[in-house]
């Protein structure tokens, strides 16, 4: 305790008296750029598919990768680095979508990508999207009655 106190004032002490205003300002603008970068996620779009939902590009026909709540996704190109996408989770929710009342408010997601969107087992709703979610996930955070193909997320890695 003592010692890390010691530390923190000698720190602060040295700090004020050798960053001029300028400096402050900058250091300041930095942290509120990574604030926004790491509170706010990335946009993209995602559309959804439904079964089958085997083989996967991840993982074959293994179905133990599949977690039990169907919160489940597929890379698009976007996102699929190469394969080191398998397995990521993803905090995803619905910000708009070309069609009214698309979005289900306030719902926001954790998904696992457990595939590649090219060759993917069953037919996208929307080609080209950041994601492809599973039917649960897509009815998560949208509201399916509108149809709507495909809509706009905000989504960021867990
Ligand atoms: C969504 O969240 C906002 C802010 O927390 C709240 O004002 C609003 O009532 C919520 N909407 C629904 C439909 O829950
Ligand atoms: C897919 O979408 C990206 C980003 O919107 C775009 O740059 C690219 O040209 C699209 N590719 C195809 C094949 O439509
Ligand atoms: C879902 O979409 C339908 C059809 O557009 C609309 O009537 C309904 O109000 C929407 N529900 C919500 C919760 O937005």
């Amino acid at each position: 305790m003592a010692l890390s106190n010691d530390v923190h004032v000698h720190c602060t002490g040295k700090m004020q008296r050798s960053l001029p205003l300028l400096q402050w300002l900058s250091l300041f603008s930095l942290v509120v750029l990574f604030f926004l970068r790491t509170c706010h996620g990335d946009v993209g779009t995602a559309a959804h598919y439904s079964p089958p939902y085997l083989p996967t590009t991840c993982y074959g026909s293994d179905t133990s990768e599949f977690p039990s709540s169907n919160l489940f996704a597929v890379a698009g190109d976007a996102i699929w680095d190469n394969g080191a996408a398998c397995g990521r989770q993803y905090l995803v929710r619905c910000i708009s979508a070309s069609v009214r009342y698309a979005c289900a408010q306030n719902q926001t997601i954790q998904l696992k990508i457990v595939d590649y969107i090219n060759g993917i087992p069953s037919p996208s709703s929307a080609s080209n999207t950041t994601m492809v979610l599973s039917s649960t996930a897509f009815g998560a955070i949208a509201n399916t009655t509108t149809n709507a193909p495909a809509i706009n997320i905000e989504f960021q890695q867990v």
